[in-house]
């Protein structure tokens, strides 16, 4: 065939190729037509397309054309058994012979095959080879320079195929992580509304009678003592309910002009007591390079009564809490970190921790980090958490800081 001819279908082949490339998200479409037009233009007997395991270290199957069955079900294929340091420095490699040359596995069943000469190119990305392109011959025969062009140019495309079939599916599956994870949050709130609203009026009955009656029982009664209970049990249900209606009713913020360290002054004020019972030492740094911004500054002061008490408890007798306030270079940012030395959080928990009713205390509601997480969303901002277990944790509030 004169060259110019040939040249010509590379070039057919190679586009129609680079079509299928930019226009489909599935990688198998792309492959079995990239196998189907090498065996074509090279005129060979067949072709296949084995991509690298990461896991199983083996040259696993995704594309094959012109080959019988049982010849193909003789793989995988080990990565040492194909892999030489010939493959590494070169685009591709000439087995000139199949039953003399170590590269071939099963050389007996591809020389029954019908093949008797193969051509490999090593699919390299990012300096890896991620995979082989391994097309057979019926024949030996020599190659011209410009099929040898074409099949590298191929090989090229092929792995740039493989690398956004990848970069999709792991898009795919982040995107598929985060929509389960948002569902099962809006369910559990919506259930979390539903419960709260059902048992708000049952228990505030409960409480007005049960306080009825222990004013008239005397209080030398033996049934004093359960009666208190009664109301104080009755009393922390109560806020428990107020707590999960706040959080299923995910107010909008009245946000208004204010400074963030005197609001965060008042939620360490609420738990003065609580720190000294503790022995804990409140260690506070502030930035003098925070300016006043829009915010609700009783939705924020409960956020910080909420990471101040979970630091407390995780301390339980004697540590240090530190409040630190910094702003980005730029000053568009705020960021509030409260960190103690306390228990910290084991790192299978660390994902679960901003869920509703997650807690790991006995009488814990689990709603503290849900309510602030939603508070901290609602001024725009963001709230993280790093924490290692027995060394501490730190709590991470970014706020924008336009005024
Ligand atoms: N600073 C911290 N150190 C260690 N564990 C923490 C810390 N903050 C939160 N946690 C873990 O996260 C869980 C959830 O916290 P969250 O504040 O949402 O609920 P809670 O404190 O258990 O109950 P409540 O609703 O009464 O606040 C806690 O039970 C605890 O296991
Ligand atoms: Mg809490």
């Amino acid at each position: 065939m004169p060259s110019s001819g040939k040249i010509e279908i590379f070039y057919t082949a190679f586009r129609e190729i680079s079509n299928v490339i930019h226009s489909s998200t599935r990688a198998d479409e792309v492959l079995e037509l990239i196998v189907w037009k090498v065996t074509e233009t090279l005129a060979a007997k067949g072709a296949l397309l084995r991509i690298l395991n990461l896991e199983t270290e083996r040259f696993e199957l995704n594309a094959a054309y012109g080959l019988s069955d049982a010849y193909l079900s003789k793989g995988p294929v080990t990565r040492q058994s194909i892999i030489t340091e010939v493959y590494k420095q070169k685009s591709y490699v000439i087995i000139e012979d199949v039953l003399k040359d170590p590269r071939i596995q099963y050389p007996r069943e591809a020389y029954q095959e019908g093949i008797r000469m193969v051509l490999d190119l090593p699919l390299v990305f990012r300096d890896n080879i991620a995979g082989l392109l391994r097309v057979y011959f019926p024949e030996s025969r020599p190659f011209e320079e410009d099929e040898l062009d074409f099949a590298v140019a191929l090989a090229q495309q092929c792995a740039c195929a493989i690398d956004k079939a990848r970069l999709i599916e792991e898009q795919q599956a982040r995107y598929n992580q985060l929509a389960l994870h948002t569902e099962k949050l809006s369910a559990l709130g919506r259930m979390a509304a539903g419960i709260a609203h059902e048992i708000n009026n049952p228990l505030a009955g409960v409480l007005l009678y049960s306080s009825n009656l222990s004013k008239k029982i005397p209080d030398d009664s033996p049934l004093k003592e359960g009666m208190e209970i009664i109301i104080r049990e009755t009393q922390r249900c109560k806020i428990i309910i107020q707590e999960l209606l706040e959080f299923a009713r995910d107010r909008e913020p009245k946000k208004a002009k204010a400074d963030i360290h005197p609001i965060i002054d008042r939620a360490v004020s609420m738990l003065e007591n609580e720190f000294r019972l503790r022995r804990i030492d409140l260690q506070k740094s502030y930035s003098k390079k925070i300016h006043t911004c829009m915010l609700d500054e009783n939705q924020l002061q409960q956020v910080f009564v909420n990471l101040l008490l979970n630091a407390a408890h995780a301390i339980d007798q004697q540590g240090t809490i530190e409040i630190r306030t910094r702003v980005d270079p730029a000053g568009h940012r705020m960021f509030i970190e409260v960190q103690d030395d306390g228990c910290g959080i084991p790192p299978e928990n660390l994902n679960k921790i901003f869920e509703p009713f997650f807690s790991t205390k006995k009488n814990g509601s689990g709603l503290g980090l849900a309510v602030s997480y939603g508070i901290v969303q609602n001024h725009r901002g963001e709230l993280t958490v790093e924490s290692q277990p027995d060394k501490g944790t730190c709590f991470t509030i970014t706020l924008p800081m336009r005024q």
